[in-house]
């Protein structure tokens, strides 16, 4: 990842832009989820937004729609490897900004990418960039508690920090952490911050549970299903010799076997599974057809999932 100036996030990111746009575009399968996620933290972001609604629907303000506004707006995405939840961390603001008159602007934290052991420097890591989305976030609220910018704090590879208490228990550094990340999230809630948190992580079961206590939402994301890896398939291997029905055939082959009970992730085969097919008919100067796509397959297995690695 590069980093920004400051040497605390990767670059961030203003939304809507271009980009972000076309990575929006290419995700498959996703569409009624993301446009769920979105609608909600815009629900928590933009207290106006729901008061319109509640005053069109019920006539006022309802008490209910006050108690969300002690929500804590923060997402965790969970699940395997390979299955959208960093991509989709990554895009939501886009859809977020489109959605409102806001700019949203994504702040980039990856743990890991700082190397594992250093649990301390993690904690300081985490609490400077707390420290500054407080800053930068100060004054985006305006007088009818609308906001004019919006953040969204993707702490990514979370389970590098957010260690269950049993375990954190063995090592208090971890601890320090978790509580550490606890308070820049409840004190954003507290500030009335506009911020959206995405907290990514393999393994929910690992996550702290004062963690998963305050999620607004907690998303598990999963392998695609055969009409997915279909759609998918379809999309990158257009203008090729497959035909539909071949298209159908390798993503009925991509599913989980009695041998192999898991099946193709999104990223197998975006970024393993069809590139290897485009270099295998390059290589040989050939069109890319259902003979070469069934030869690579044979040799690119789909990655283990999470669990099985980790036993
Ligand atoms: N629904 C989808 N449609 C198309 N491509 C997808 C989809 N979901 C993920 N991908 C692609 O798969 C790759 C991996 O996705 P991503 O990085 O979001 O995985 P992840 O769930 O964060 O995995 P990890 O746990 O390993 O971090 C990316 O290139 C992404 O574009
Ligand atoms: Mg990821």
């Amino acid at each position: 990842m590069i980093e920004g100036t400051d040497g605390l996030f990767a670059r961030t990111e203003e939304f809507p832009n271009p980009q972000a746009r076309a990575r929006l575009a290419a995700l498959v399968g996703l569409d009624g989820l993301i446009d769920r996620l979105a609608t909600d933290a815009v629900a928590l972001l933009d207290p106006t937004t729901i008061q319109t609604w509640s005053k069109s629907v019920h006539g006022e303000v309802i008490p209910a729609v006050k108690a969300l506004a002690d929500r804590t707006p923060l997402f965790v995405f969970a699940g395997d490897v390979g299955v959208g939840k960093t991509e989709v961390a990554e895009v939501i603001g886009q859809v977020i900004a489109t959605r409102t008159d806001a700019d949203v602007t994504l702040y980039p934290l990856s743990l890991t990418a700082r190397g594992r052991g250093a649990v301390g420097e993690m904690t300081t890591l985490l609490t400077r960039a707390f420290e500054r989305i407080s800053a930068d976030f100060a004054r985006a609220r305006r007088g009818d508690g609308r906001a004019s910018s919006l953040g969204v704090l993707l702490v990514d590879e979370a389970d590098a920090l957010a260690q269950s208490r049993e375990l954190a228990q063995m090592h208090h550094e971890d601890r320090a952490g978790v509580n550490a990340l606890l308070r820049g999230i409840d004190g954003m809630r507290t500030d009335g911050l506009p911020v959206l948190t995405i907290l990514c992580t393999n393994r929910l079961d690992a996550l702290d549970p004062a963690v998963q206590r305050r999620a607004a939402i907690i998303e598990v994301f999963e392998r695609p299903t055969h009409t997915q890896r279909a759609a998918l398939l379809e999309r990158l291997l257009a203008g090729t010799k497959l035909s539909a029905a071949d298209i159908n055939v390798l993503a009925g082959a991509t599913a989980e076997t009695r041998d192999r009970p898991y099946s193709y992730t999104y990223s197998d085969l975006r970024q393993r599974l069809v590139p290897e097919i485009v270099l295998a008919a390059y290589r040989q100067g050939v069109a890319v057809d259902s003979v070469i796509a069934d030869e690579v397959l044979a040799r690119t297995p789909p990655t283990r999932p999470f669990e099985a690695m980790s036993r």
